[in-house]
Protein backbone atom coordinates (compact mmCIF):
# COMPACT_ATOMS: atom_id res chain seq x y z
CA UNK A 1 0.00 0.00 0.00
CA UNK A 2 1.33 3.01 -1.04
CA UNK A 3 -0.14 6.82 -0.13
CA UNK A 4 0.72 9.14 -2.86
CA UNK A 5 0.10 13.13 -2.10
CA UNK A 6 0.64 14.76 -5.69
CA UNK A 7 2.29 17.87 -5.40
CA UNK A 8 1.63 19.98 -8.51
CA UNK A 9 1.68 23.59 -8.89
CA UNK A 10 -1.67 23.86 -10.67
CA UNK A 11 -3.64 21.13 -8.41
CA UNK A 12 -2.27 23.31 -5.18
CA UNK A 13 -4.00 26.54 -6.75
CA UNK A 14 -7.21 24.61 -7.69
CA UNK A 15 -7.75 23.50 -4.21
CA UNK A 16 -7.04 26.61 -3.51
CA UNK A 17 -10.18 27.67 -5.14
CA UNK A 18 -12.79 24.74 -3.87
CA UNK A 19 -11.31 25.54 -0.09
CA UNK A 20 -12.90 28.97 -0.47
CA UNK A 21 -15.79 29.37 1.38
CA UNK A 22 -17.21 32.08 -1.81
CA UNK A 23 -16.61 29.83 -4.40
CA UNK A 24 -20.29 29.20 -6.27
CA UNK A 25 -21.24 26.05 -8.07
CA UNK A 26 -19.99 26.75 -11.26
CA UNK A 27 -16.53 27.41 -10.18
CA UNK A 28 -16.33 24.69 -7.58
CA UNK A 29 -17.61 22.08 -10.39
CA UNK A 30 -15.26 23.31 -12.89
CA UNK A 31 -12.14 22.92 -10.42
CA UNK A 32 -12.95 19.54 -8.85
CA UNK A 33 -13.18 18.13 -12.34
CA UNK A 34 -10.21 20.04 -13.52
CA UNK A 35 -8.33 18.59 -10.58
CA UNK A 36 -8.95 14.86 -11.01
CA UNK A 37 -8.05 15.35 -15.00
CA UNK A 38 -4.79 16.00 -13.79
CA UNK A 39 -4.62 13.53 -11.17
CA UNK A 40 -5.32 11.00 -13.57
CA UNK A 41 -2.57 12.40 -15.80
CA UNK A 42 -0.22 11.98 -12.79
CA UNK A 43 -1.61 8.58 -11.71
CA UNK A 44 -1.69 6.98 -15.20
CA UNK A 45 2.07 7.74 -15.53
CA UNK A 46 3.11 3.95 -15.78
CA UNK A 47 0.49 2.20 -16.37
CA UNK A 48 1.31 -0.76 -18.67
CA UNK A 49 1.23 -0.88 -21.92
CA UNK A 50 0.94 -3.46 -24.85
CA UNK A 51 2.30 -3.14 -28.35
CA UNK A 52 0.09 -2.87 -31.50
CA UNK A 53 1.39 -3.06 -35.15
CA UNK A 54 -0.39 -0.07 -37.00
CA UNK A 55 0.31 1.10 -40.18
CA UNK A 56 0.83 5.44 -40.34
CA UNK A 57 0.34 7.00 -44.19
CA UNK A 58 4.33 5.87 -44.29
CA UNK A 59 4.66 2.52 -43.45
CA UNK A 60 3.93 -0.02 -40.63
CA UNK A 61 5.18 0.26 -37.03
CA UNK A 62 4.84 -1.42 -33.62
CA UNK A 63 3.18 1.25 -31.23
CA UNK A 64 2.03 1.13 -27.83
CA UNK A 65 -1.65 1.07 -26.30
CA UNK A 66 -2.88 1.21 -22.70
CA UNK A 67 -2.85 -2.57 -21.76
CA UNK A 68 -5.55 -3.13 -19.51
CA UNK A 69 -9.35 -1.48 -19.65
CA UNK A 70 -9.89 1.51 -16.95
CA UNK A 71 -13.15 1.77 -15.21
CA UNK A 72 -13.55 4.89 -12.91
CA UNK A 73 -16.44 4.43 -9.91
CA UNK A 74 -17.28 7.77 -8.63
CA UNK A 75 -18.63 7.29 -4.98
CA UNK A 76 -22.42 8.96 -5.33
CA UNK A 77 -22.96 11.94 -5.07
CA UNK A 78 -19.49 13.84 -4.58
CA UNK A 79 -17.34 11.61 -6.74
CA UNK A 80 -20.02 12.37 -9.50
CA UNK A 81 -17.60 15.75 -9.58
CA UNK A 82 -14.13 13.64 -10.87
CA UNK A 83 -15.81 11.85 -13.76
CA UNK A 84 -15.74 14.08 -16.60
CA UNK A 85 -12.23 15.12 -15.79
CA UNK A 86 -10.85 12.21 -15.78
CA UNK A 87 -12.93 11.30 -19.04
CA UNK A 88 -11.76 14.14 -20.43
CA UNK A 89 -7.57 12.21 -20.35
CA UNK A 90 -8.94 8.82 -20.70
CA UNK A 91 -12.16 8.49 -23.08
CA UNK A 92 -11.74 4.89 -23.97
CA UNK A 93 -12.48 4.39 -19.24
CA UNK A 94 -15.77 2.95 -18.85
CA UNK A 95 -17.71 3.95 -15.84
CA UNK A 96 -19.65 2.02 -12.59
CA UNK A 97 -21.19 3.63 -9.83
CA UNK A 98 -21.38 3.54 -5.91
CA UNK A 99 -24.30 5.23 -4.26
CA UNK A 100 -23.32 5.46 -0.26
CA UNK A 101 -24.24 8.23 1.85
CA UNK A 102 -22.92 8.89 5.48
CA UNK A 103 -25.05 9.01 8.77
CA UNK A 104 -25.15 12.26 9.72
CA UNK A 105 -25.38 11.10 13.62
CA UNK A 106 -23.17 7.67 13.23
CA UNK A 107 -20.89 8.88 10.60
CA UNK A 108 -21.96 5.27 9.30
CA UNK A 109 -21.94 4.50 5.22
CA UNK A 110 -25.21 3.11 4.31
CA UNK A 111 -25.25 1.83 0.32
CA UNK A 112 -28.33 2.62 -2.36
CA UNK A 113 -26.55 1.99 -5.67
CA UNK A 114 -24.41 0.03 -7.37
CA UNK A 115 -23.54 -0.18 -10.99
CA UNK A 116 -20.56 -1.99 -12.54
CA UNK A 117 -19.42 -3.14 -16.23
CA UNK A 118 -19.12 -6.76 -16.81
CA UNK A 119 -15.57 -6.02 -17.49
CA UNK A 120 -14.76 -4.71 -14.41
CA UNK A 121 -13.17 -7.58 -12.50
CA UNK A 122 -9.94 -7.50 -15.33
CA UNK A 123 -9.62 -3.69 -15.36
CA UNK A 124 -8.20 -1.23 -13.38
CA UNK A 125 -10.39 0.41 -10.97
CA UNK A 126 -9.87 4.21 -9.91
CA UNK A 127 -12.55 4.76 -7.22
CA UNK A 128 -12.95 8.19 -6.98
CA UNK A 129 -14.30 10.27 -4.81
CA UNK A 130 -13.27 13.87 -3.24
CA UNK A 131 -13.45 13.63 0.21
CA UNK A 132 -11.72 10.97 2.41
CA UNK A 133 -13.25 11.60 6.18
CA UNK A 134 -13.16 8.73 8.45
CA UNK A 135 -12.54 6.11 5.65
CA UNK A 136 -16.00 4.65 5.91
CA UNK A 137 -17.43 5.26 2.43
CA UNK A 138 -13.86 4.13 0.55
CA UNK A 139 -13.85 0.86 2.47
CA UNK A 140 -17.27 -0.21 2.25
CA UNK A 141 -17.01 0.81 -1.38
CA UNK A 142 -13.83 -1.22 -2.14
CA UNK A 143 -15.34 -4.18 -0.10
CA UNK A 144 -18.29 -3.99 -2.55
CA UNK A 145 -15.59 -3.67 -5.81
CA UNK A 146 -13.51 -6.61 -4.25
CA UNK A 147 -16.97 -9.12 -4.14
CA UNK A 148 -17.59 -8.35 -7.58
CA UNK A 149 -13.97 -9.47 -7.95
CA UNK A 150 -11.53 -6.58 -8.63
CA UNK A 151 -7.53 -7.05 -7.16
CA UNK A 152 -6.16 -4.10 -9.23
CA UNK A 153 -8.19 -0.71 -7.36
CA UNK A 154 -6.52 2.35 -7.09
CA UNK A 155 -8.22 5.25 -3.99
CA UNK A 156 -8.23 8.51 -6.02
CA UNK A 157 -9.00 11.61 -3.54
CA UNK A 158 -9.25 15.22 -3.34
CA UNK A 159 -8.86 15.91 0.32
CA UNK A 160 -7.85 13.65 3.05
CA UNK A 161 -8.00 13.52 6.75
CA UNK A 162 -5.13 11.03 8.59
CA UNK A 163 -8.10 9.38 10.49
CA UNK A 164 -9.82 8.18 7.05
CA UNK A 165 -5.98 7.42 5.50
CA UNK A 166 -4.90 5.11 8.36
CA UNK A 167 -8.45 3.50 8.25
CA UNK A 168 -8.33 2.67 4.52
CA UNK A 169 -4.74 1.43 4.67
CA UNK A 170 -5.34 -0.87 7.77
CA UNK A 171 -8.77 -2.21 6.18
CA UNK A 172 -7.69 -2.41 2.40
CA UNK A 173 -3.65 -2.57 2.57
CA UNK A 174 -3.23 -3.42 -1.18
CA UNK A 175 -5.11 -0.33 -2.63
CA UNK A 176 -2.63 2.61 -2.80
CA UNK A 177 -4.07 5.95 -1.95
CA UNK A 178 -3.70 8.87 -4.40
CA UNK A 179 -4.60 12.18 -2.93
CA UNK A 180 -4.30 16.38 -3.86
CA UNK A 181 -4.01 17.28 -0.26
CA UNK A 182 -4.14 15.38 3.24
CA UNK A 183 -5.34 18.10 5.95
CA UNK A 184 -5.05 18.06 9.48
CA UNK A 185 -7.53 16.16 11.15
CA UNK A 186 -11.51 16.01 11.44
CA UNK A 187 -13.99 17.97 13.40
CA UNK A 188 -16.41 16.81 16.06
CA UNK A 189 -19.12 16.74 13.16
CA UNK A 190 -16.40 14.52 10.79
CA UNK A 191 -15.94 17.28 8.82
CA UNK A 192 -11.92 17.60 7.46
CA UNK A 193 -9.80 19.85 8.75
CA UNK A 194 -9.43 22.76 6.85
CA UNK A 195 -10.95 21.08 4.23
CA UNK A 196 -14.04 22.31 1.69
CA UNK A 197 -16.85 21.98 3.26
CA UNK A 198 -19.69 19.70 2.38
CA UNK A 199 -18.34 18.43 -1.53
CA UNK A 200 -21.88 17.22 -2.24
CA UNK A 201 -23.81 20.44 -1.88
CA UNK A 202 -21.35 22.69 -2.75
CA UNK A 203 -20.80 20.36 -6.18
CA UNK A 204 -24.60 20.45 -6.91
CA UNK A 205 -26.35 23.35 -5.13
CA UNK A 206 -28.04 21.32 -2.65
CA UNK A 207 -27.47 23.60 0.14
C1 LIG B 1 -19.24 12.48 1.61
C2 LIG B 1 -18.06 12.32 0.67
C3 LIG B 1 -17.65 10.90 0.90
C4 LIG B 1 -17.94 10.71 2.36
C5 LIG B 1 -16.64 10.78 3.10
O1 LIG B 1 -20.37 11.94 1.06
O2 LIG B 1 -18.37 12.59 -0.67
O3 LIG B 1 -18.37 9.96 0.12
O4 LIG B 1 -18.79 11.78 2.77
O5 LIG B 1 -16.83 10.54 4.45
P1 LIG B 1 -16.25 9.25 5.17
O6 LIG B 1 -14.83 9.12 4.75
O7 LIG B 1 -16.37 9.63 6.63
O8 LIG B 1 -17.09 8.09 4.80
P2 LIG B 1 -21.83 12.02 1.73
O9 LIG B 1 -22.09 10.80 2.55
O10 LIG B 1 -21.97 13.33 2.43
O11 LIG B 1 -22.79 11.91 0.49
P3 LIG B 1 -22.96 12.90 -0.76
O12 LIG B 1 -21.72 12.76 -1.60
O13 LIG B 1 -24.17 12.35 -1.43
O14 LIG B 1 -23.15 14.29 -0.26
N1 LIG C 1 -17.78 14.78 3.41
C1 LIG C 1 -17.66 16.05 2.93
O1 LIG C 1 -18.31 16.40 1.94
N2 LIG C 1 -16.82 16.89 3.55
C2 LIG C 1 -16.10 16.54 4.64
O2 LIG C 1 -15.33 17.37 5.16
C3 LIG C 1 -16.25 15.23 5.14
C4 LIG C 1 -17.09 14.37 4.50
Amino acid sequence: MAVTVLNHSLIKHKLTNIRRKETKTKDFYQNVSEIAGLMAYEITRDFPLKEVEIDTPICKTIQYELGNDIVIVPILRAGLGMVDGIRSMIPTAKVGFVGLYRDEETLEPHEYYAKFPDTIADSIVLLVDPMLATGGSAIAAISMLKNRGCTNIRYVGLVGAPEGVEALSQAHPDVDIYLAALDEKLNDKGYIVPGLGDCGDRLFGTK
